[in-house]
């Protein structure tokens, strides 16, 4: 086995580990936060996992109902589901806050979630979804009947140990039974440039072959894949058992893994080149920023995501290049950025503000905020986009 280097982001706090204005004097720990290629498995994952209780605790602040271009896309999902499998108990991993479930619920369909942070799971259980507060894995049974639809999106690349959370659906699939895994692509990340993502609560990086592969090893095999356009492109694959009567749909597993064999994901070269397009693009912003601020400007930054955290520690970007953050989520609002220790505040203080620049660091969710700032040009306001390359948007 060997490993390449695929991007070394220097030591960072948790990045939704937001500070309350009480924890301002404290120090904050700071872990070292690299990745690399493992020539074996094509797995990318974190060259220093952190256990998991460090990151999902019972104060993680991840609401994915915040994002109304998220819960389109769960609204559709569900009804995609439903038409395609018509399952009779849908058990979701990492439901968050029931914004997925909810869907299913509504039309009649039992559910129920699995999600380890209390904080989010609490407004599931809100909603009426039944849900476990706790990780899955092979040892965490599900009662009887076992589960015709299961439901992993964005949460494969949330475990440490991910051998033995895929066998936890090797053992709670019904014999016929269908598992979804959605998770960002590993090709667009390289694409895109998507550096930021990677933060110490994504432990692997995937590509189809990789996801496959662990599969296999865990008797699931892979019957189906789509592309989607989620967290900056995202692959949805579907998997039964191995023993499962389903029919593999070759064509769209083969366009994938064309794609990522022309894009060079199963050789090293293209992971050292992306080693040093991460150095080159926080050189470009640092630029940018720079001048924006010789220039006498003002810049406040639009929305806290964690990769935004992941950014703005890596470039060493604080209170000397953005007033403040603001960022729709009232659970973040009041709070402090880790790391940088920016404040967050309400969208409305924006406005009030009438920066020259705004700074949008959940670019996944670029168009949809574009959009709803499309105001700031009333004032003169320009958008910087950091990510893939750094540009500014009048
Ligand atoms: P997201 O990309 O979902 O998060 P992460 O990098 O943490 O996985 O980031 C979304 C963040 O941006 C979240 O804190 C909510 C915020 N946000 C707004 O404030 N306004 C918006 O219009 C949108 C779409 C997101």
């Amino acid at each position: 086995m060997s490993k390449v280097l695929f991007a070394n982001l220097g030591v960072q706090p948790i990045p939704n580990n937001f500070l309350s204005k009480e924890q301002l004097g404290d120090p904050e720990p700071f872990y070292p936060l690299s990745a690399s290629f493992d020539t074996e498995t094509f797995l990318v994952q974190l060259d220093y996992p952190l256990p998991r209780e460090v990151i999902f605790n019972a104060g993680y602040p991840y609401f994915s109902s915040q994002s109304t271009t998220f819960l389109a896309h769960a609204q559709t999902f569900a009804n995609e589901m439903i038409h395609r499998f018509n399952p009779k108990l849908v058990v979701e991993i990492g439901s968050n806050d029931g914004y997925l479930l909810q869907f299913f619920k509504r039309m009649g369909v039992r559910v129920f979630g699995y999600e380890p942070c209390l904080s989010v799971a609490a407004y599931a259980r809100n909603k009426g979804i039944t849900t476990i507060v706790d990780f899955f894995g092979s040892t965490k049974q599900i009662r009887e009947p076992k589960a015709d639809l299961m439901i992993a999106n964005n949460v494969l690349a949330h475990v440490p140990d991910i051998d033995d959370f895929v066998d936890g659906f090797r053992v709670a699939l019904a014999p016929e039974g269908v598992v979804t895994f959605e998770f960002p692509h590993l090709l667009n990340l390289i694409q895109q440039n998507q550096f930021d993502t990677i933060y110490h609560e994504h432990y692997s990086y995937l590509s189809l072959v990789a996801v496959t592969r662990v599969l296999d090893r865990h008797d699931l095999r892979v019957f189906d894949v789509e592309q989607l356009p989620v967290h900056g492109g995202s692959l949805r694959v579907f998997a039964c058992l191995k023993d499962s009567k389903r029919a593999t749909r070759y064509k769209n597993i083969t366009v994938v893994i064309g794609l990522e064999h022309d894009a060079g994901l199963y050789k090293p070269a293209v992971y050292e080149g992306f080693a040093k397009r991460v150095c080159q693009t926080k050189r470009r912003l640092l630029d940018a920023l720079i001048d924006i601020k010789a220039y006498g400007d003002t810049i406040v930054g639009y929305g806290a995501p964690a990769k935004g955290n992941t950014l703005l520690n890596y470039c060493g970007i604080g209170k000397d290049f953005l007033e403040f953050v603001v960022d729709t989520t009232p659970a973040k609002q009041g709070m402090y950025l880790p790391g940088s220790r920016l404040e967050i505040r309400r969208p409305l203080e924006l406005d009030k503000f009438k920066p020259d620049y705004v700074l949008i660091l959940p670019w996944n969710f670029k168009d949809e905020i574009m959009g709803k700032l499309d105001h700031i040009r009333n004032w003169g306001g320009k958008f910087i986009v950091p990510i893939p390359t750094p540009e500014i948007i009048k």
